[in-house]
């Protein structure tokens, strides 16, 4: 039996009844409720997209209550434990895991897109030599789109496949160079021998050696921080992201426009601000007295507290196992202590406890980038590069869908009635 919403008007005695489909009714059938001809209908008031699904998608699945997330069904744990960044990346994109000649096939054709144009470094060369990484990031994916006219044919499978893999295969390269801009050491090119993440720490950390080896430990520990960022269904970027795409602009410009959303300390900025605020507390000690600044509303508690989780991010968990894993390698990150002794006091206070705020992805990860030997105004560029993924595949998912078109949300306007303008010798 169809499910129905029953809704009576008391303005006009009428009763609708709208139909419920996977728990949502559709806010266009609330415009059939009308008070007459000239009344537009009833909208939906919904700032920040508190309570919209704006698409249908079969990427990811998050369930905020449980900490449950899926890609494309597979547990984060599973991912995390046992596949790679380009295999996820491939899972993500495309539905499926790869079979052996489908990797070998999607690996090599990353690696064959990771090179910049020349043009691209010379850009890159007149940004500030303290430039943020982040800003050197964003814009420079933007300019891509002038190096790549083909992608405006975003209705073509073929092209958006080859901008798909330009854009994962080549934001590692910019990010790295974005760095080596901002410390000002030459530009590395990338080594097709490596790995997605070996090739990644190549660029950015490459001195006189003829060849350099990552340590494996931290490749894989990267690979897994890649894989837990790689998608995260419809938050700020990814909406920005589908929001720009939904005008037919080209990937590289939705992209740009997706990494700036990334790019604030709401969001994927947050893991910088975790390492800020660390810094600030500077020791143990100093934790309560931050507890109390923030329970006064003088701040926030950076890394934590979720739109949608509202029990212990999956990811952070697993970044906390990986953060051990890391300080095995490079000695331990002495913000560490404060963090724990952070999480501590949140966990069992009334004020994080009611309020349903856990420690998200953003926590701890920016102690592992550190112990890494990022620094730390790198960070969302850390995330940005992964989220590409996630970003693409619902770009693609969103040009696939029949039910989607230009997003053009509505307002409630509550500005002035109509008036005749005032010549400024009148106006007092
Ligand atoms: N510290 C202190 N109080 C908080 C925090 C926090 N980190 N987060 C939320 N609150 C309080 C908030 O003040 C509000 O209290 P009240 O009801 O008394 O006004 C209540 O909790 C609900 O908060 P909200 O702002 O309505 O929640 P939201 O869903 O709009 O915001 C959030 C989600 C992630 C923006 C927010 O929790 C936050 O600002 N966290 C810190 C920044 C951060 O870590 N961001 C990374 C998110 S995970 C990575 C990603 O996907 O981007």
């Amino acid at each position: 039996m169809t499910q129905t919403l029953t809704i009576t008007d008391n303005r006009t005695g009428k009763q609708y009844e709208l139909p419920i489909a996977d728990g949502t009714i559709k806010a266009m059938d609330l415009r059939q409720i009308k008070t007459g001809p000239d009344d537009f209908g009833v909208m939906t008031y919904d700032p920040a997209f508190q309570n919209t699904a704006s698409c249908r998608s079969s990427i990811t699945f998050i369930d905020g209550d449980k900490g449950v997330l899926l890609y494309r069904g597979y547990p984060i744990e599973q991912l995390a434990e046992r596949s790679t960044f380009l295999e996820t990346a491939y899972l993500i994109l495309f539905g499926e895991l790869p079979s052996r000649a489908e990797l070998d096939g999607w690996t090599r054709d990353i690696t064959m897109h990771t090179m910049l144009h020349e043009n691209i470094k010379k850009l890159m060369d007149g940004y500030q030599y303290d430039a943020h990484p982040m800003g050197i990031f964003l814009s420079t994916v933007g300019a891509l789109s002038t190096i790549y006219p083909d992608a405006k044919q975003v209705h073509d499978e073929d092209i958006r496949r080859l901008q798909i893999l330009r854009l994962i295969a080549k934001v590692p390269s910019i990010a790295a160079y974005a760095y080596r801009h901002s410390i000002g050491r030459p530009y590395i090119y990338p080594d097709n021998d490596l790995s997605f993440t070996g090739n990644f720490l190549n660029m950015l950390f490459k001195m006189t050696e003829l060849k350099y080896e990552a340590n494996p430990v931290l490749q894989r520990a990267l690979d897994v921080l890649f894989i837990l960022h790689a998608d995260h269904e419809q938050n700020c970027s990814t909406s920005a992201m589908r929001g720009i795409g939904s005008s037919n602009a080209d990937p590289y410009s939705a992209l740009a426009g997706a990494a700036a959303a990334l790019y604030g300390p709401l969001h994927g900025g947050a893991n910088e601000a975790v390492l800020r605020m660390l810094n600030t507390i500077g020791s143990v000690k100093g934790v309560p007295a931050f507890i109390e600044k923030v329970k006064k509303g003088e701040g926030r508690l950076m890394g934590f507290g979720h739109r949608v989780y509202k029990s212990y991010d999956p990811r952070a968990r697993i970044i906390k196992q990986t953060a051990d894993q890391v300080f095995e390698v490079t000695g331990q990150n002495p913000l560490l202590e404060i963090a724990l002794e952070l999480e501590r006091i949140a966990l069992e206070d009334e004020y994080f406890v009611s309020r349903r705020l856990y420690p998200n992805v953003d926590f701890y990860s920016g102690l592992i980038y550190q112990a890494m030997g990022f620094p730390v105004d790198m960070f969302p560029v850390l995330f940005a590069i992964p989220r590409t993924a996630g970003w693409l595949a619902q770009w693609d998912e969103m040009l696939r869908d029949a039910d989607q078109k230009i997003a053009r949300p509505r307002q409630i306007y509550i500005g002035p009635d109509a008036r005749d303008y005032v010549p400024l010798s009148k106006r007092s």
